[in-house]
Order: structure tokens, then sequence, then C-alpha cells
């Protein structure tokens, strides 16, 4: 995801802001830029570069670096959100005049709006992001109000923007001052001897200084060489001592976990949010796909889904099916991309292709992708990484928007996956036969989809205790029906992905047909059983475990005491939809399986044989 670095003291600002940058590099982007305010002849002017792919790239841009003097500067990597990787849309962005440039986590959520009145009042754009706007915002307000303070004009523009912001900002007319700003994407200060270096985590500035100020959401900072000034956005001022920090770099790239991994599950509740952020209309039961736009006539059309997809991703695609049958009305199909490719797959007049990817780069998916097309069947894209292959060959998809994921076993992409997937079913249903009303109560039950999953994290510990009861066992197997029946097969992977145990998934009302020949006191079974629709069938299946001596450990819905009776151990998940319960369902099993790696002493984040990208068959 983007990274933001800043610098303002008495060394160069150059070296130190590019130093920020490659510390932020492992968040992954995909293009980045610095501006450096400097003496330049008589008065200050601002010097700005930026470059699409690598850090090293930009730096070739540079040069020597003597044309980038000064002491103040700002640099961005950027994570591309509205509009593609390249020179243009990388910040840091400016105004008309080259005055203000602005580096920028986050999304601008009303820029249109904005952007459309800015372009009424003159103002020239140069790239398609949401950030130039606000550049030009700040830019109009300035103008307009010569002689109010820089700060305060970013205050006041800030009050017309809707959405998510970590903002730094310098003025060429105020050379000693940079502005950062917090909004729900992280910002800090780094405070050091008559120098500050900002940074959106802790990684940019620990080589050069250990004494941090975090900024809370909601909270601006006015940095000179000498002194910080943190106040509110409503203009109280905040007094906040720094902290000294201890971790190594390595340790604050993961955000003091222990693995990227867990790092990963832990922040299910922020990837949910972002994947959700402005794509719910709650009130009218809608959702809002922008990247849908485009083809939202087609869809209105379409007779049937047919989604491709590997790994994690094909069983998202499962769960996607279940979701799309049963509320939106539309046949579905879900095809291991690897098999796609090589069947003879036949398309009718109406079918949409949804390729879903957390890379974007699986060399299957992408086959499984062109041969669709090849067959002039229209293209979507669910996917992750922006600008990648399968994002750009698509004819219309949407982002995750989950930041990158590094641990290898999948897991905030699944439940972003599964996130974006309840968000394409109330979209197609409510352009079929779905009513307000169901809307409603599905756009509801989402928004509270991140609480919920905070909770299931939150018993943690019961899950690791439960994990070190078993840890002696070499068989699992993984059962569930309907919508947890890929959630059961999503178990299984991460199991052996990473602990190396033998796992199986498997519906529950198949395994009378031959898992359950199996089953004795020595292998356990892992049950989905929340309290839905099929609750009483598998409550059977699990009876049947029972009664030969099967140890069970069942994920159950909070209240349901009768679990407790008839299995070995229970873990439960608040109630939500039926739809939506994969979402919190897949979560113990995701700690489940990084907990028996680590009794095994296993690299969880590089699990052996395998990669995080799949780019060959
Ligand atoms: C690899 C990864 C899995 C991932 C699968 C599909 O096997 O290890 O975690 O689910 O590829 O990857 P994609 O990037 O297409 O979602």
């Amino acid at each position: 995801m983007c990274g933001i670095v800043g610098y303002i003291g008495k060394q160069r600002a150059l070296p130190i802001i590019l130093d920020g940058l490659k510390a932020l590099e492992y968040r992954g982007y995909d293009s980045a830029g610095v501006a450096v305010v400097g003496k330049h002849g008589k008065g200050f002017q601002v010097r700005f570069a930026k470059a699409p792919g690598r850090i090293s790239v930009l730096e070739g841009k540079l040069g020597d670096g003597t044309d980038f003097e000064g002491n103040v500067g700002i640099a961005h990597t950027r994570w591309a959100t509205h509009g593609e990787p390249n020179e243009v849309n990388a910040h840091p962005h400016h105004d008309c005049k080259n005055n203000i440039f602005l580096a920028h986590n986050g999304i601008i959520e009303n820029y249109k709006d904005l952007k459309s009145e800015l372009l009424e009042k003159g103002h020239v754009f140069c790239s398609e992001t949401d950030t130039e706007t606000l550049v030009h915002l700040i830019e109009d307000m300035r103008d307009s109000d010569p002689n109010s303070t820089f700060e305060e004009v970013v205050m006041k523009a800030l009050r017309r923007v809707r959405g998510t912001y970590g903002l730094a900002i310098l003025d060429r007319r105020e050379p000693e001052k940079i502005v950062a700003v917090r909004n729900f994407s992280p910002l800090l200060l780094g405070v050091g001897d008559g120098e500050y270096i900002i940074g959106s985590d802790a990684s940019a500035v620990l080589k050069y200084t250990r004494q941090i100020v975090y900024l809370n959401d909601g909270e601006i900072a006015v940095l000179t060489p000498s002194r910080h000034h943190i106040f509110t956005l409503e203009n109280q001022t905040v007094m906040r001592a720094p902290q000294e920090i201890d971790w190594t770099i390595e340790q604050a790239e993961r955000g003091n976990y222990p693995h990227f991994m867990a790092k990963e599950i832990f922040e299910q509740p922020e990837s949910i949010e972002n994947s959700l952020r402005g794509r719910l209309v709650p009130e009218e039961g809608l959702a809002k796909l922008g990247g849908l736009e485009s083809v939202e006539k087609d869809l209105r059309k379409a007779k049937r889904l047919i989604i491709a997809a590997c790994g994690t991703a094909y069983y998202a695609g499962m769960v996607g099916k279940y979701m799309l049958e049963e509320y939106a009305g539309i046949p579905t199909e879900v095809d291991l991309a690897s098999e796609f490719r090589y069947r003879k797959p036949v398309f009718r007049e109406g079918d949409i292709f949804l390729a879903i990817s957390q890379s974007g780069e699986t060399a299957d998916t992408l086959a499984a992708l062109r041969e669709a097309k090849q067959k002039g069947v229209l293209t979507l894209g669910i996917v992750n990484a922006v600008g990648s292959t399968i994002a750009r060959e698509t004819d219309a998809g949407v982002y995750q928007h989950i930041g990158p994921e590094i641990g290898v076993a999948s897991t905030k992409a699944f439940t972003s996956q599964l996130t974006i997937l309840a968000l394409l079913t109330l979209f197609l249903g409510r352009q079929r036969e779905m009513s307000i009303t169901i809307g409603r109560r599905i756009a509801e039950e989402l928004k509270q989809l991140p609480i919920l999953v905070g909770r299931v994290l939150a018993g943690h510990q019961n899950i690791q205790t439960i994990v070190k009861k078993y840890s002696a066992h070499r068989n699992f197997l993984y059962l569930g029906r309907k919508y947890n029946f890929p959630v059961a097969l999503e178990g299984a992977l991460k199991l052996k992905e990473i602990s190396y145990v033998h796992a199986e998934g498997c519906s529950a009302g198949e395994m009378k047909h031959g898992p359950i020949a199996l089953i004795d006191e020595t292998f356990p079974s892992i049950f989905l059983a929340p309290s839905d629709s099929v609750y009483e069938k598998v409550s059977s299946n699990i009876q049947e475990i029972k009664a030969r001596r099967g140890p069970v450990i069942a994920i159950g819905t909070e209240g349901n005491g009768d679990l407790k009776r008839f299995t070995n151990d229970v873990i439960y998940i608040p109630k939500t939809l039926e739809m939506l319960t994969p979402m919190l369902s897949v979560v113990p099993l995701q700690l489940f399986a990084y907990y028996a790696a680590l009794i095994k002493g296993c690299d969880v984040d590089k699990p052996r044989n395998l990669a995080k990208s799949v780019t060959v068959e």
C-alpha cells in the first residue's frame, strides 16, 4: 500500500526521504516520487520527480541529486487506486502553479464533485487521481484567503473532503514548514535534534530516530525545523510527548507481529473496511462499484456468471456462487482456472467471466481470462494488485484495496474477496429481483463485519489453547455444508500449507461417501457448524463422527450452548447473515493453522515449496 515520508531540518532532505521510501518498499508499490523545497537563485523553488516502477527508476531520474538541494521534502510510494500506475498519477501532486505539493495515502471519496467544481473554476488537472483534487482545492482556498496561514487553509479544505487520508503537504511560499494530517490512514513524526521525519509507518524513520509521536485520526501537525505543533481538525491543541520505540526495522514493517501472516490475520477488520469503503449505500440497500459503471448495462442483461480462480481465490469464488445464486438469482459456475483453460468451456450469449486473483498475475487465471476474451465474453476481475496483468486485461472490475499481502498463505485477501463478492451480489441482485429490504439487510450486516471479525480475533488465546491440545495429531478432516463447505476446504488448505500437517476438506454431506472410513480416536474433525439453514444436518454429521470415537472441534454461533454437549471443543463466532458467515468462520481456521505451524517451528511466511504468486503453470 502507499507510503509517505517527509523531512524538515538541517540536513539535505533528498537522501533521507529516499531512505524512508526504501524502508517502505515492503508494503508494495507501483510508482514513487519526491518533491524538495530549496533555494535556487533568489527564491525558493520546489523540484520534483516521479517515476513508475521501482525506486531505483526514480533514483535514475534524480541523477546525482544536485538539482534537488534543500532541507525540506516529501516523498511517496504509490499503490494505485484511481488511475494507472504511471508518472503523472504518481505523488507528490501539485497545484496549477507548482507552489503546493502533496503526498496522500487513502481515498478522497467525493473527489468527482470537487473536481468538477474546480475544473469549472479553471484549475488544470494532469492526473486521473482523486488526490490531485485535494491539492487544487487547497490552492483554490489559499488564493481566496491570502491572510490565513497555510495550515488554516489546509484545515478549511479538509472540511469539504469526505474520505480517508494521511497527508504530507508543503507550500513553496512557506518553505520552512510541512503540514501533516492523519484521518484513518496512519502517520507519525520521528523527532530528531532540530529535525523531523514524517512516516506512514515507523520503518520510514527508524534509521534516523527512535523518538516517535504518533498522530491520531483527525489530527494535524505543523512542523518547522525547531518545533512541532499538533492540533485537532477542530482546532484544539494536542500535547503529546514522543515515545521511544525499541523495535528493529523488520519488526516495524510487521507492526510488531512475529510474522506477516499474523499481521495480515489480525488486520482483517481494517482490510474488510478498506474493501467496503465508499461502496455501500445502506439506506438504499445498494452497492456502488465504480469499476463496474462502464459495463452496468451488460451486467443487467447477464444470464450467467463463470468464475475462474486458483487456490484460496477459487474457494472465495465457490462461496460467491452460493451468494450470487441465492440473492442475485444469477446462475453461477466456478471453475479452477487450471481446468478451465484446458477443457472446452461452452459459452452462451449473456455469459460474464469473472477472474478472482489477489496478485493479478497467476498464470492459470490469466490464461482462463484470455480464453474467455478470445471467445468474445465480457470479462471482469476481482483483483488486489492495481495495474497487474489481470487488472489490465479485464474489461472492468473491482479492486480489493487491502494493500499487499506478504504471507504466502492467503488470509486477508480471502475475506476481502468474500466482501467484494457480497457487494457484487448486492449490486447484481438490486439490478434484478432483490427487494430494497433485503438489500438494506445485507448492507447493514456487511457494515458490521469489521467489528464482528474483531470479536472473533479477540478469542485468539482460546484457539491457541485448543491447538496445543491437538498438536500431536497428524491428520485432520474439515467439514462444512453450503456456504461453509468452501470454508472447510480453505481451512484444510491453510493447515497443510503452513504446518505440513495432513488435512482434508470435505462437504459434510459427502462424509459418508468415503472420508468417514478414516475416523477413529486419533483422527480429529473440525466442523463448521454455525446456526444456519443447514445446522441440523451438520449436527447429525457431528454425531456420526462422535459415534466412531472421532474427536470434534466445532465452530459454532455464540449462544449455541448445545454444541458443547456433543463436541470436544467449541470456538464461537458472532451471529450474522448466513451468506456472510464464511468471513467469520474462516478466521478461527486461519489462526488454528498459524498456531499449529508455530508449535512445529515452521517458516510461517515462506512455507516450503510454495510461492506467493504462481506465474508459471
Ligand atoms: C498461490 C498462493 C495462494 C493463492 C493462489 C492464487 O498458490 O500461495 O495463497 O491463493 O496462488 O493466487 P492469486 O494471486 O491468483 O489470488
